[in-house]
């Protein structure tokens, strides 16, 4: 895999997933609303597409030449934009490959299949997008971090959950790009959803075996592996 298409490829974890393909010789593009803004915040070597996620052209455009989707988007906490944005985006990639077999990775939250709470719009878009992935039969890795950088600057050890824990806690942002990177490059990963966490203990080395002790997600069933079935309060 050469070039990756970064849907969100200026945010705060887009922008670390592209200067890590770079580091390993991929070809990071990254589509932004702000080519000039991209440019200035962005590593040299990175690919800058023009466009709105919206605008069906502007992501076909982006997607030639492309060997994978990374998913990173987001739109502001409480702006309204979760439809279109959070979930759009998915939909919105899935028609533009019009039938190509590109592997995707979609970061998604955890806290999806939770009930109430003040984000719940937002995780309930989020988690549309991911069922929507889920059922396109494409290959997918679904990526559901913590919170970000909430005190867990010291913690060392990637470590991959299911069951969407939200209860567990924090996740640096580092450590969320390289799980997305991982699951991009390591065949097992494919099919699976993960929750990651920053914990205390070593540093995560073996990718492949970490991804294949998380279950794979049902064929057919729109939830992740180890999503309690029904409502779960927040
Ligand atoms: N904060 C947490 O603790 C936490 C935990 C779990 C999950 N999350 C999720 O993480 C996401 C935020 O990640 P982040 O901090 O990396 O993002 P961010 O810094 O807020 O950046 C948002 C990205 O989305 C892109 N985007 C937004 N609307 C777009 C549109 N209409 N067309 C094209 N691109 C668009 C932006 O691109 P341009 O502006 O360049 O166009 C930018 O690259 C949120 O969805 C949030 O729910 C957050």
């Amino acid at each position: 895999m050469e070039r990756v298409l970064i849907i969100g490829g200026t945010g705060s974890i887009g922008r670390l997933v592209a200067a890590r393909l770079l580091e390993l010789g991929r070809l990071p593009r990254v589509l932004t609303r702000d080519p000039a803004r991209a440019r200035r915040s962005l590593s040299e070597g990175v690919e800058v597409a023009a466009g709105d996620l919206a605008d069906p052209a502007a992501v076909r455009a982006a997607l030639a030449g492309a060997d994978a989707v990374v998913m990173t988007h987001g739109a502001p906490y409480g702006s309204g934009d979760h439809a279109a944005v959070d979930y759009g985006a998915v939909p919105a990639v899935l028609d533009a490959l019009d039938g190509q077999r590109l592997p995707i990775v979609l970061m998604s939250s955890i806290g999806v299949t939770a009930t109430g709470g003040q984000a719940r719009e937002l995780l309930e878009w989020k988690r549309r997008g991911e069922r929507l992935l889920r059922a396109s039969g494409l290959p997918y890795t679904i990526v559901r971090p913590g919170w970000f950088d909430a005190g867990s600057s010291s913690h060392q050890r990637v470590d991959l959950c299911q069951g969407d824990r939200i209860e567990y806690g924090p996740v640096r942002r580092e450590h969320v790009a390289e799980t997305i990177v991982q699951a991009l490059l390591t065949p097992s990963a494919s099919g699976r959803t993960v929750e990651v966490f920053s914990a205390d203990g070593p540093a995560l080395t073996d990718w492949p075996g970490a991804f294949l002790a998380a279950e794979a997600d049902r064929p057919g069933d729109l939830d992740g592996a180890r999503d309690r079935p029904g409502p779960r309060p927040r």
